[in-house]
């Protein structure tokens, strides 16, 4: 096998890649037997290590049982069993999961979903997206609209659907000079002012990440932001998309990273790690009311794919949310984080010690027994 065969288009064009050819715990090794600390996940996505035996087997098992079935003629197993897993873990009136392969799938569903819910409320005009700069929502063509980082769109602008960008909330570098909270949260001003610019009637939906992540990142808001948005979102029939792709599940030590704020998005979008990054994954959750408005209105949503609510895939993120229930990891999330933000802030002190990690199970991963030993 000659590597490379010349035969790849690969994601970074000019000089070459290392061969990866395993990978265990934490660590990536390469085919010189060099290895690389994975320390992000890769794109923040292998939130449960590299090598999970769990979700091999249950990969393994769904394909032997069943590894297709259309999802217009067949629902499935896994697929029902992610969704009662994932509504475990949401507010309980966000009880509808749309199973898809990719984050910017999921945003694109959202973006669409929203759409199908004011035309079966009786709104059809209202269509327009509004969405932050600084925001980061993948690069197909309706995500890439939405998204609000300059270098990505601009080559692909002119093909861009009709999405109008107001500033993050971000107050290191707040748009206005301001500081939290004197500002008054003109930050979250700016959505009203867009919304009343573009038109109430017009305006289907706002869309942001819960946590800015990809563009600006790790940037949560301040306090307040969240619920005054909400409100104006309700105040104007504007749907509120809250992007979990790489916040969510646990990242952020809450199931949900709206829950540090206190607000119920009428749609959600997930991925990344939802599968541990093993199978391509991603969900759109959404409220009860507003899947009975589209079953009981026009009783179609058309969208779909040939990968939508694949069982497989459905197996690898029931199994990997099994593993993050039953090793308490969003739990260990939330103490790891509060470390780490001590050290961030004052420089380490003699007294300064991760917090230890429960007693492991068998298969799981712990930091500090995990990997190889130094070389
Ligand atoms: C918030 C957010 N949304 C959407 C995406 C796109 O996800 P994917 O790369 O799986 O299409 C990303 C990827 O980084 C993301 O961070």
């Amino acid at each position: 096998m000659a590597i490379p065969s010349g035969k790849v288009f690969p994601r970074k064009l000019k000089g070459s890649l290392p061969l990866a050819t395993r990978a265990e715990g934490v660590w990536i090794f390469d085919d010189k037997g060099k290895r690389y600390l994975d320390a992000s996940g890769g794109a923040v996505v292998v939130n449960l290590g590299h090598g999970r035996q769990e979700i091999a087997k249950a990969v393994h098992d769904q394909i032997m049982t069943l590894h297709y079935a259309h999802p217009t003629m067949f629902t499935t197993a896994p697929v029902e069993d992610l969704a009662q897993a994932l509504a475990r873990h949401t507010p309980p009136e966000l009880s509808r999961f749309y199973f898809q392969t990719s984050g910017a799938e999921a945003v694109e569903t959202a973006i669409k979903l929203a759409r199908q819910i004011h035309l079966d409320n009786g709104r059809p005009q209202k269509s327009r997206l509004i969405a932050r700069w600084g925001s980061y929502h993948g690069l197909t063509l309706g995500a890439l609209a939405a998204t609000g980082r300059t270098s990505f769109r601009v080559p692909y602008a002119p093909m861009f659907l009709d999405a109008h960008h107001i500033p993050p909330p971000y107050c290191l570098r707040c748009a206005w000079g301001l500081k939290h909270p004197a500002c008054d949260l003109r930050c979250a001003t700016a959505l009203e002012e867009a919304i009343q610019n573009l038109g109430p009637a017009t305006v289907s939906a706002f869309l942001a990440e819960t946590v800015s992540g990809a563009t600006i990142a790790a940037v949560p808001p301040p306090a307040g932001y969240w619920p005054r948005v909400r409100e104006m979102c309700d105040r104007h029939q504007v749907l509120l998309i809250q992007d979990e792709v790489m916040c969510g599940l646990g990242r952020t030590g809450r199931w949900p990273a709206s829950e540090h704020y206190g607000v119920v998005p009428d749609i959600v979008t997930l991925g990344k790690g939802l599968s541990g990054g093993t199978l391509a994954l991603s969900a759109v959750g959404t409220l009860e009311r507003h899947f009975a408005a589209i079953r009981d209105g026009g009783g179609v949503f058309m969208h779909g794919g040939t990968y939508s609510h694949h069982p497989v895939a459905a197996a690898a993120g029931l199994a990997a949310i099994g593993i993050l229930e039953r090793e308490g990891l969003v739990e260990r999330v939330a103490e790891m984080g509060q470390f780490l933000g001590r050290l961030l802030k004052a420089p380490p002190g003699a007294g300064d010690r991760a917090p230890v990690a429960g007693p492991v199970r068998p298969g799981a991963h712990n930091l500090q027994s995990h990997g190889p030993g130094r070389r």
